[in-house]
């Protein structure tokens, strides 16, 4: 199958995993060695290797829509074009602003030839260091309100507190939003067992990774920045002490009257 080469005039949507170049995909390798152009968000493209001839149009993290739209007119003008994510494209990332960037656009780029490549998202990472905290039910909700209103992630913590989902929380806090991880913190203490683990996971697979372990109750939720993806068990999620090493957290493959 070769759907996936970067083409001229082909437009590719390529995850690079949350860090560590081993989880970088062959398929996203491949795509980016033979790609003329990458676009991305400056420190995901220092990431990579530099090649001869190949240019890169590094941009800052806060214009998705206009980086999409230059990588869409470079595929356009005959480029082989690769714009790229951390993490999987598909997870709160650059494809569905490339998508979006299509939908809104001109008429012209919905026949660009586009793939998107997966990567290994970073709740996938972070709950392979600890155990299988992800083994039932689960959801994935952005802390982030830059593009929708607080309200609404609360009304979306609050159902899936209820639902009993293990919670995996992307874009947790930044400088500019220090304190919504607090918020959100007490809005599932008031509907979540006290004991439910969570799981603070920092820069997985780089070098300054740092994995902390603790419960609703205990938990600080001033250890997440940026950098973090936060697990909350559900009532069923479970802790596996060990003597020689740290706890394997996991969620049971049976719920409710299946355990
Ligand atoms: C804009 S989202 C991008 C998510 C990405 N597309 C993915 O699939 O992982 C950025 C958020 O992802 C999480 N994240 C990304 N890389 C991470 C890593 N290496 N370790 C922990 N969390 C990470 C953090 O919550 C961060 O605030």
């Amino acid at each position: 199958m070769t759907a996936f080469c970067a083409s001229p005039g082909a437009l590719r949507i390529v995850g690079l995993g949350p860090g560590l170049a081993a989880w970088i995909t062959p398929e996203a390798s491949s795509v980016l060695e033979g790609a003329s152009d990458l676009v991305g968000y400056a420190p995901y493209l220092d990431r990579l290797p530099l090649r001869d001839g190949q240019t890169r149009h590094p941009s800052d993290n806060r214009v998705e829509l206009e980086r999409a739209r230059h990588a869409l007119r470079l595929a356009q003008e005959g480029r082989s074009v690769a714009i790229v994510s951390g993490g999987d494209p598909g997870v709160f990332a650059m494809a569905a602003a490339v998508f979006e960037a299509i939908d809104l656009g001109d008429p012209a780029w919905r026949d660009i030839d586009i793939a998107v490549c997966p990567g290994i998202s970073a709740m996938q990472a972070a709950a392979a260091r600890i155990g299988a905290p992800l083994g039932h039910d689960f959801c994935a909700i952005s802390l982030s309100d830059n593009r929708k209103p607080w309200a609404l992630v609360e009304k979306r913590l609050a159902a899936a507190a209820v639902g009993d989902f293990v919670i995996a929380l992307y874009n947790p806090a930044s400088k500019a939003r220090p304190t919504q991880i607090h918020d959100a913190f007490a809005l599932l203490r008031a509907h979540r067992v006290g004991a439910a683990p969570v799981i603070f996971a920092r820069a997985v697979g780089r070098e300054d990774e740092r994995i902390h372990l603790a419960t609703l109750d205990n938990a600080d939720p001033g250890l997440a920045d940026m950098s973090t993806l936060v697990i909350i068990g559900s009532s069923e999620t479970r802790i596996i002490a060990r003597e020689s090493g740290a706890p394997f957290i996991y969620t049971p493959r049976g719920a409710g009257a299946f355990t």
